[in-house]
Parts: C-alpha cells; structure tokens; sequence
C-alpha cells in the first residue's frame, strides 16, 4: 500500500516525509487556498522534497481548458500527476492525458460508476472521497470495496487512491480492502504510530532498566 500525504503544507511535508513512509503527495485547490501561496510555488517547493508523485489540481472547468491547464502543471516536474474532477469534462481530459502518457488523478469520485468510466479512460489513480459520503450518511468504505471488486473484475490498472481519510479506522479499513493508495493529513499519519499501551510499556521498560542499572 502507497502512503500520500494530503496537504499543501510544506513544513508537515518534510517532516512526514523524513519518517520514510511517504510515497506520494496529493494537492487540492482548498488545500492550495490554505496555504496562501501560489499552486506553482507550492508544488515546486514539494517536489524538491518527495521523490514520488505530486497531484496538482486544475481549476479549468472545461475539457479544453483542463488540458491546457493539466499540460503546464505537467511542465512544473516528471512526477506531476493531473488532478481532473469526475466530469465529462475530466474525463475528456483524462483520455487526452492517458494517450499522452502523462499521469491523472480522478477526484470527487462518489459512486463505483464514476470509478468505472475513470478506468475506461485510462486515469492513472481515481480518488474516492470517503470521509464526505460518511458525512451525509452514506458508508464511504463501502465504495472502497465496490471499485476494488470492479476493477478486479476485469483487471483495470487504474490505482484507487482512498482519500477524505478522517481517522485511522478509515485507514485500517484501506488497508483491509485492498485500497492501492491512502491519501492522509498529516493529523492522521501520526496517529497510525500511537497505541496508548505503546507509551505505557516504553514507559515500564525504561523505568526497569534505570532501577536495574542502580
Ligand atoms: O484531497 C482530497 C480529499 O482528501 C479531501 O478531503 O477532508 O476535504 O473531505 P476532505
């Protein structure tokens, strides 16, 4: 399984990335607004830091202006992946870039649909939001495992990238399905690593090897 981080924040990039279990990076324009910075400058600066894939989304709403857009982020470095909406659009979009080889990120992937017209033209990762459909109700882990049998089914390449990851059930139940990638904020990530019962014994085995060395 592929760890991204989810964030536009440099400074959690480094330090994420310097535990060495990060592969990758995802981007969005909420994440890019919160930055206050540039998208160009942001995503320059990630990819002098991760050697992985860097998603850059385009803003462009239009298949036309997606590929323009998509082609000049492309630009920026080789580990650019094209971060297109679920739209007719952006699947329009995805088709020109798969046949151009440049790689795409499908977001705002709500149903198993999406994902199978996603794969068909040739997306190289398709982004699945499961912490959003939980939010209305629905069980975000649930399409996890639909996209995982359907692309099983007929042997897509296509990599299902869970993201809208909100806690660290969301990341086992990845991991458990059979999730390609886990996009995740930095929070998260560092709570995969803690275990209460962890710091307790550390503590013990600490205590026991001072008062033995007394
Ligand atoms: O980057 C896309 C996705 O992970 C957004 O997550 O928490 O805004 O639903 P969230």
């Amino acid at each position: 399984m592929e760890f991204f981080i989810d964030t536009a924040e440099v400074e959690e990039i480094k330090e994420a990335y310097s535990w060495g279990i990060i592969d990758g990076v995802t981007t969005n324009p909420s994440l890019i607004a919160k930055s206050g910075r540039s998208q160009e400058d942001v995503i320059k600066e990630i990819a002098s830091i991760v050697d992985g894939p860097i998603s850059a989304e385009v803003i462009a709403t239009d298949s036309e202006g997606m590929i323009k857009e998509g082609s000049q982020l492309a630009e920026i470095h080789p580990n650019i992946v094209i971060k297109l909406p679920l739209t007719i659009d952006g699947i329009k979009a995805c088709k020109y870039f798969s046949d151009n080889e440049i790689k795409t990120n499908v977001t705002l992937c709500f149903s198993a649909n999406q994902a199978l017209v996603a794969a068909k033209a040739g997306a190289t990762y398709i982004s699945p939001f499961v912490g959003r459909l939980d939010d209305i109700g629905q069980t975000g882990m649930q399409l996890i495992e639909e996209i995982r049998e359907i692309y099983d089914n007929y042997g897509f390449s296509t990599k299902i990238l869970t993201a809208s990851i909100r806690h660290t059930d969301h990341m086992k139940a990845a991991a458990l399905i059979g999730s390609d990638v886990a996009t995740v904020p930095f929070k998260v990530l560092k709570a995969l690593y803690s275990h209460p019962l962890t710091d307790k014994g550390l503590e013990q085995f600490l205590k026991d090897h001072a008062s033995a060395s007394n």
